[in-house]
């Protein structure tokens, strides 16, 4: 080996990945990578994006990320399930059908199970309905399929959770009655986290690039205002900030004008580089990290693995308010930012639980 390709080959890469499969069917098109992170505390969850990547490059890169994401994600809510996720290369509209979903299944089949599938950004339960004619791997499929369905119900209240925490710890008492919410985005998660915070008194400001999504929202709510867009909503006087959008909403220039106490969203990835957490302390925002507060979708399709009871999921989702609070304390035990409370809280139970596996059980 040169040592060009030490320095650029995938295994000097040093991700901490267990294993990383690509999948390639020529006949429907197939191109996907599966990353598997960690099995440490169970078999891995993660879901599938479909996604027009602009290289095989990009797509690797996402992939190994979002497992990682993923590890901590199902970690820190509590869950026996490791980290891993999957993407699909190619512009879904155009190359997504039957023979591609069922030939990605059997691929994911041959893991047996060390890896399991969801929905993400480009995937429906309807096409996990498809993956699951497969293979025996598949949550988040549809509820006629004994599926949990739509996750982004459980995730608007998960984040409701974490922000009532957040509340509580910054003026004393768990809700949002008489604050100003600005919710950024309104998609699927977004407009029902207005719904929780409507009911609990707050007034809501909302945007979104998709002006449909908006009048959807201000038909049902007539009290909730909208203005035109991100920067105009940083711009308002809020109490919170809730990322509903896209990953990197936090960068330099947001955390500089910010007027919010508290963020707390549904965004993944939401700080745009390393460091931001701490300028959000430095300026007094208490930032609640967004893989904590945004895992009440992962628990809904978790919860698929023990045949789905809706309410036993939703209780617990409703822990996010126990995980946001104690992540509060060791942060402040600790003397660090919440988002690096939240990584050694996942990254403890995963070595703690993990360990037990060494452990021989004569079966
Ligand atoms: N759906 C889930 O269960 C779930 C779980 C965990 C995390 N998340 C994350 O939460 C976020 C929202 O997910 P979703 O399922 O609601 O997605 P979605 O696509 O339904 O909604 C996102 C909304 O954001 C809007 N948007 C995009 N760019 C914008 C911009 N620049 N300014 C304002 N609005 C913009 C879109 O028009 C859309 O209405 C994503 O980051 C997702 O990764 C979702």
């Amino acid at each position: 080996m040169t040592s060009t390709e030490s320095s650029t080959g995938v295994f000097s890469r040093a991700t901490g990945h267990e294993q990383v499969v690509f999948c390639h069917d020529e006949p429907t098109g197939l191109k996907a990578i599966i990353a598997i992170y960690s099995t440490a505390l169970g078999p891995a969850l993660g879901g599938t994006r479909f996604y027009d990547y602009a290289t095989e490059q990009d797509a690797l890169e996402d992939v190994l990320n979002l497992s990682r994401g993923m590890a901590y994600k199902a970690a820190l809510a509590g869950l026996d399930l490791g980290g891993g996720k999957a993407v699909i290369i190619g512009d879904p509209t155009r190359i997504k059908n039957e023979a591609l979903l069922r030939a990605y299944g059997r691929f994911v089949q041959t893991l047996h199970g060390r890896y399991y599938t969801a929905c993400d950004v480009g995937t429906y339960s309807e096409d996990m309905d498809d993956v699951a004619r497969e293979c025996d791997f598949v949550t988040g499929r549809t509820v006629a399929h004994g599926g949990a369905g739509d996750s982004s119900v459980l995730t608007a209240f998960g984040v409701f959770q974490g922000m009532r925490a957040a509340a509580q710890r910054t003026w004393g008492a768990p809700t949002l009655h008489g604050r100003t919410v600005g919710v950024a985005g309104v998609g699927k998660v977004g407009r029902h986290l207005v719904r929780h915070l409507v009911e609990d008194g707050a007034h809501v400001v909302i945007t979104d690039v998709n002006a449909a999504a908006v009048a959807a929202v201000t038909a049902e709510h007539v009290d909730v205002r909208s203005v035109v867009d991100v920067d105009a909503l940083i711009e308002q006087p809020l109490d919170v900030y809730a990322p509903c959008a896209l990953g990197g909403a936090l960068d330099d220039a947001v955390v500089e004008r910010l007027s919010a106490a508290i963020v707390c969203g549904a965004a993944n990835n939401q700080l745009a580089h390393e460091g931001i957490e701490k300028q959000l302390q430095d300026r007094d925002v208490l930032y609640c990290p967004d893989y904590m507060v945004n895992a009440g979708g992962l628990i809904q399709v978790a919860d698929e693995l023990e045949g789905f009871s809706f309410e036993r999921a939703r209780q617990r989702a409703e822990k996010i308010f126990d995980t946001t609070t104690r992540v509060f304390a060791l942060a402040d035990a600790e003397g660090v930012p919440p988002a690096v409370a939240a990584d050694r809280l996942a990254e403890r139970r995963m070595t703690e639980i993990g360990r037990l596996r060494g452990l021989h059980v004569p079966r």
